[in-house]
């Protein structure tokens, strides 16, 4: 994997992994502290209590979400 190239993969009823280089901020511009983590899970069912990160309530609560992209994406 380059290090130049962030990967998010949507995980079938789950968070969206992300790895990479990554540089988190919220809308005021303060970063959270990702030092030493190559890679983090952003909650994306909206029920995690450590958003923006996935704390696993995702499968605890059953959600279910499609996640392949549609027939004309690549
Ligand atoms: S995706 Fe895991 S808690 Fe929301």
């Amino acid at each position: 994997m380059s290090e130049n190239v962030v990967h998010i993969t949507v995980r079938p009823n789950g968070p969206l992994r992300v790895e990479g280089h990554i540089v988190l901020k919220d809308a005021d511009g303060r970063e959270w502290d990702l030092t030493g983590k190559p890679a983090i899970s952003l909650c994306r069912c909206g029920m995690s209590d450590k958003r923006p990160f996935c704390d696993g309530a995702h499968a605890r609560n059953n959600w279910v979400c499609e996640t392949a992209p549609p027939d004309n994406l690549t």
